[in-house]
């Protein structure tokens, strides 16, 4: 574990492969804004723990994370390349078991997949060194290629936006949650680049504080114009005319353009609704899942009841009282305005014009 406080840095990197040390630096993010520290990973078990429990979380650094995983879940791996093949793909189908919802994960871990077949399977010849070094590399692409990806989105969802716009966004879809940039987040960090200035509302986002701990730390940093509210302010804040758009990112994109996202964005998007607001949803293409056809497909992940009834360092609600902790929920296509990708900006009808992307 090492620690790092210098908060001079302009970026933090959630996900950083150590190539000296040959491990996996990633930023636990359960610490932040408090401390910030480099969790150091040597192994599969130790990334699909770090996914788990939210160390590392936000769709695309999942899926970084776990493809680097893949690459320490075999580099000591002694065997023959039959034999590394068949341990790739099930460190592969180990690490996808971490978390369901995110669709960023499994493409990724398919990603590794395919390119572990391609290096030692059928006729190809690579040796078993050379294969883990081309699984390594593959992994620094994908991570790589998210970078690219999410400047992308910010461009083309900063076109929909004004100078001096007030802008609401739930959880954290920012550079935390990616390689760099975010994906709902990205056209801040760009407006600011372009000297334009957006006022952005942070939802806190219960249980765990995604929009508190991470969103409003990771834009304060960056010097972007962000104000904090509590989720259920999020009403109170568009009724006063402050909001003009809401941004989101998302965890998976259903063939119909049904959306699931953090828990508390279905109500967030009927608000928006409500008030003529108009409500995008920011992702790479990685996130789209067209073979998942509508939101009531989508995994949606339960977890421990404890991040409800314990907080604030106590007991925040009687022992023993009924939970339910649904980490995500689902916004119909209805309410979704536009979703922006790296391609560009898309509009209803999503079941037509999700499957055009692809082609
Ligand atoms: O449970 P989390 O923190 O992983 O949930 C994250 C989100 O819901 C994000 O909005 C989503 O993954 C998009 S991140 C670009």
């Amino acid at each position: 574990m090492t620690t790092q406080n210098d908060l001079s840095a302009d970026w933090l990197q959630s996900v950083r492969w150590n190539s000296l040390e040959d491990r996996l630096d990633l930023l636990d993010q359960r610490l932040l804004p408090e401390k910030i520290v480099y969790l150091e990973l040597t192994s599969a078990e130790q990334v699909w723990d770090a996914i788990k429990q939210l160390a590392v979380r936000g769709a695309p650094a999942i899926g970084i994370a776990a493809a680097f995983g893949v690459y320490l879940g075999v580099r000591a791996f002694g065997g023959s390349r039959e034999e590394l093949l068949a341990e790739v793909v099930r460190k592969c189908d180990y690490l996808a078991t971490s978390r369901p919802t995110a669709v960023n994960l499994f493409w990724a871990l398919d990603r590794m997949r395919a390119r572990g077949e391609a290096l030692l399977g059928g006729s190809a010849d690579t040796s078993v060194e050379a294969a883990k070094q081309a699984l390594l590399a593959e992994a620094r692409t994908i991570q790589a290629e998210d970078e690219e990806t999410c400047r992308l989105i910010g461009e083309h969802a900063l076109g929909l936006f004004e100078d001096g716009m007030g802008v609401l966004t739930h959880c954290n879809a920012g550079g935390l949650a990616t390689a760099r940039y975010g994906t709902a987040l990205a056209p801040m960090y760009l407006a600011k680049e372009k000297g334009l200035s957006l006022k952005v509302f942070a939802d806190e986002t219960r249980p765990v504080l995604q929009g508190a701990r991470l969103t409003a730390f990771e834009l304060q940093q960056a010097g972007v114009d962000v104000t904090l509210i509590c989720d259920n302010m999020a009403g109170a804040v568009m009724a006063k005319g402050w909001v003009q758009a809401v941004i989101v990112g998302t965890d998976r994109v259903a063939a119909n353009g049904d959306v699931a996202n953090k828990i508390g964005t279905y109500s967030v998007a009927v608000l928006a609704k409500a008030h003529g607001i108009p409500f995008y949803v920011a992702c790479p293409m990685s996130t789209i899942d067209l073979t998942t056809p509508t939101g009531a497909d989508i995994p949606i992940e339960e977890r421990h009841e404890d991040e409800i009834t314990q907080g604030f360092g106590k007991r925040t609600a009687p022992e023993g009282v009924k939970v339910y902790n649904p980490a995500f929920d689902v916004t119909p296509n209805e309410y979704v305005t536009a979703i922006i990708t790296e391609k560009g900006v898309i509009r209803a009808p999503y079941d037509v014009n999700l499957k055009k992307l692809f082609k």
